[in-house]
């Protein structure tokens, strides 16, 4: 592995756009595709038999699928090359995606709407509660879908956190709408739902709560202030499959909720999403919209004797590679979710003493809210200590990053939406904030190690 794939960067960037994200994978692909002989071997210390371990039932199941184009030996270096450099994420294989996507292939179906299709979607109607599950190509198409399914229309306004990811905003803004920016709660950094209400106008057409890092947002006030005024509750759930609200999912309440299945989440299917709908009469339509603005699928169903176009709509389909390799994964979702959580408590437990410092502090999950392990992240002083810290991390070999540039306040914020009145908290958190390696299958050493290096860091035991 070339030495500058290894060297971690000291400049962190915001997830979606993030240097270590893209190295790790690039690295990943160019080393299973140059094949072993380029690939220094890596030293067989305590810690890289513990990864071998931690990784080997995925690896496993890869090596019993007939696969000649797969350099096993590339695939082992790129694992074990994580010894001394901790990626922010890696995607986990669980053991039947390649099987899958095998059976895919053989039936000669691999657009959208085959066997694994409908697999996934009878899989989340049934887990989330939700009167149909539509999987397309991203949480963003899941929320473009959304835009268009309640016709969103120029002028219309949608209520909505500045603490997001950039998807929550431009999907609406494509139809003309105008994104209306409020604060977030300090404890959750989720819309604060005491501000909704006085944020609502006479054009407002939409709430759009995102409960951040897999933590549900206020839904009973939020969804009891959207019934007041006529307004249609859509949330972007991109991060919170596996979380739930008052014992329910959380993905299924609203009446349209978008799921990501992107590399970064916890269940995959490398870029994929889900639009949920929980309003029966809108089924039909979603579906219509997202086959292009056809009634193709009522005519694969044999309702009707051929299909034509019948409405507006886009081409936002999953293809059933993706879709077998979801299939895959939503079979392992409590298992994946699980190891997450494990994480995410081990950092939790750890970094206890140093909030009883004062020099960081951490999440805060309330009362009723289970969430599921997808993001940890502490929140430290301020800019300055926030770019110290990430640097030292990132010079150290933890890829951490840092989560959002707000929205309000960004050139397209600024020229398409508007601030429902001053955001305080969003400006003061997102600049504190500081996200940890975490994907399913880390080994003990490597949580050790995260833990083990930002404790240096924060408490200034590490050279500047
Ligand atoms: C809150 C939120 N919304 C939307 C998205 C977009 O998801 P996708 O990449 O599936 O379009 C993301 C992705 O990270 C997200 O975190």
């Amino acid at each position: 592995m070339r030495s500058s794939e290894r060297t971690p960067s000291t400049t962190a960037q915001p997830e979606r756009f993030s240097a270590s994200r893209h190295r790790s994978s690039q690295s990943a692909s160019d080393a299973c595709t140059r094949g072993s002989s380029s690939l220094s071997a890596p030293t067989a210390t305590a810690e890289s038999k513990q990864l071998r371990r931690a990784y080997s039932p995925g690896v496993a199941a890869w090596k019993r699928c007939p696969q000649p184009s797969l350099d096993w030996a590339a695939l082992e270096a790129v694992v074990l090359s994580s010894h001394d450099h901790i990626p922010f994420n890696r995607a986990q294989v669980v053991g039947r995606e390649q099987a899958y996507i095998a059976e895919a292939i053989s039936r000669c179906q691999l657009s959208a709407g085959g066997k694994f299709t409908g697999l996934c979607a009878s899989w989340l109607e049934r887990e989330l509660g939700c009167a149909a599950a539509l999987l397309v190509h991203s949480a963003t198409a899941a929320l473009e879908l959304a835009a268009l399914l309640l016709d969103v229309e120029p002028g219309d306004e949608v209520v909505m956190p500045s603490f997001t990811f950039v998807s929550t905003a431009n999907a609406f803004v494509l139809r003309g709408g105008v994104p209306v920016f409020v604060d977030i709660r300090p404890d959750t950094l989720n819309m604060d739902e005491t501000l909704v209400e006085d944020a609502v106008t006479e054009r407002t057409k939409a709430i759009v709560p995102v409960h951040y890092a897999g933590v549900a947002c206020e839904l009973d006030s939020i969804c009891a202030t959207a019934a007041r005024h006529g307004l249609a509750v859509v949330a972007d759930a991109a991060q919170a499959l596996g979380s739930t609200y008052h014992d329910r999912p959380v993905a299924g309440i609203a009446d349209l909720a978008a799921l990501s299945f992107h590399e970064t989440k916890n269940v995959t299917s490398a870029e994929g999403g889900a639009l949920l709908v929980n309003r029966p009469e809108l089924c039909d339509r979603a579906e219509v919209l997202r086959d292009k603005g056809t009634n193709r699928n009522r005519f694969f169903r044999g309702e009707v004797d051929k299909y034509s176009w019948v409405d507006i709509g886009s081409s936002y389909g999953l293809s059933e590679l993706n879709a077998a390799f979801l299939w895959a994964q939503l079979e392992a979702a409590e298992e994946l979710t699980q190891d997450r959580l494990r994480t995410w408590r081990t950092y939790h437990e750890a970094l206890a003493p140093l909030e009883e410092e004062g020099l960081l502090r951490r999440p805060i999950v309330p009362d009723g809210v289970e969430h599921n392990g997808h993001i940890y992240y502490v929140l430290v002083e301020n800019l300055a200590e926030r770019t110290r810290v990430l640097e030292a991390l990132n010079r150290r070999g933890v890829s951490a990053v840092f989560h959002y540039v707000p929205l309000h306040s960004s050139v397209g914020g600024l020229r398409y939406g508007r601030a429902a009145g001053p955001l305080p908290h969003t400006e003061a958190l997102s600049d504190r904030l500081i996200r940890l390696p975490l994907f399913s299958g880390m080994s003990e050493g490597q949580k050790q190690q995260v833990v083990e290096t930002l404790a240096d860091t924060v408490r200034r035991r590490v050279p500047a």
